[in-house]
């Protein structure tokens, strides 16, 4: 998936084929472009380009490089935060059981190659720890994903859908399963994506046969957009059967107080 940057430099680059970047002069002599990066690959690409062309680069920013949550959100038993690369062992230690694991996309079976993983500033960007309980008796239950994405546009509105949705991902310690906490923490980041970053769409996919999650995106409100047949390879072998749920702002905000309130 492509990341939009933002990359400052001094002065105005000579070279105006930068393969789909805008460029714009600032006021203060610098330039900024901006647009939609494949991957690392080719954000070095780039780097390169501009370096040889004595481009002075004075800012890269990636959205998806900047914490999703800048800071703690609590519920009524629950507190999601920022994750942090020192939360690696306890988030391996429950993603690798079997029970989890079975729905997810893997997990290495070394915990010093998930850590290193884990490390990755985009994956720390988009990871939310739930832990129940504050302070020294603090608990990590659970983490979540807020990943924000472009909604798709057409040519020349592409400004305005940019960053404009967000996939959204959860997993539970089957020790924390059963109380309700996906769907409390679920919840939560649901109001603060319309609410604090105002999206106007959130995503989450599954596995067809994956219950319990489908349950937590009934619970929470999430409509049923797509039913995929046999698009899914698991590593048992099986193509399976996958959905796609979806939730607008307005349909959160017309159902607030009562939409995915009930159990
Ligand atoms: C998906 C997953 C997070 C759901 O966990 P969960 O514990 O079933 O979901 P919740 O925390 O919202 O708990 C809801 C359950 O607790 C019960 N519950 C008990 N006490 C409750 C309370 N006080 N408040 C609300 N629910 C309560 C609910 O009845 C519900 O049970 P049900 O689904 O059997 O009806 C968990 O199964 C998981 O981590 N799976 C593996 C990873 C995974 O599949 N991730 C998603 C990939 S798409």
């Amino acid at each position: 998936m492509s990341t939009t940057y933002t990359i400052r430099i001094a002065g105005l680059p000579l070279d105006e084929n930068w393969s789909g970047l805008t460029i714009a002069p600032n006021h203060d002599g610098t330039s900024t472009l901006t647009g939609e990066i494949r991957d690392q690959a080719e954000l070095h690409a780039v780097l390169a380009r501009l370096h040889e062309s004595g481009a002075t680069l004075m800012e890269l920013h990636s959205a998806a490089l900047s914490p999703v949550l800048a800071g703690p959100l609590r519920t009524a038993r629950l507190t999601l935060r920022p994750a942090v690369a020192d939360d690696a062992t306890a988030i391996w230690a429950y993603r690798r059981l079997d029970s989890v694991d079975q729905w997810l996309t893997g997990i290495p079976s070394d915990p010093d190659v998930f850590r290193a993983m884990f490390a990755d500033p985009a994956r720390l960007a988009r990871t939310i720890v739930v832990e129940h309980g504050s302070g020294a008796r603090a608990t990590v239950v659970g983490d979540l994903m807020l990943r924000r994405e472009d909604g798709w546009s057409q040519l020349g509105m592409a400004d305005e859908a940019r960053g404009s949705q967000a996939e959204l991902g959860w997993v539970l310690d089957p020790a924390h399963q059963g109380h309700g906490y996906a769907t409390e923490a679920v919840r939560e980041l649901i109001r603060y994506a319309f609410d604090d970053l105002g999206l106007r769409r959130l995503v989450a996919n599954a596995f067809h046969d994956n219950d319990a999650s489908v349950r937590v995106m009934e619970r929470v409100g999430m409509r049923r957009e797509v039913h995929m047949v046999r698009d899914s390879l698991h590593r048992s072998g099986r193509w399976m059967d996958s959905v796609a749920y979806g939730l607008l702002d307005d349909e959160w905000r017309a159902g607030h107080g009562s939409v995915g309130e009930s159990r």
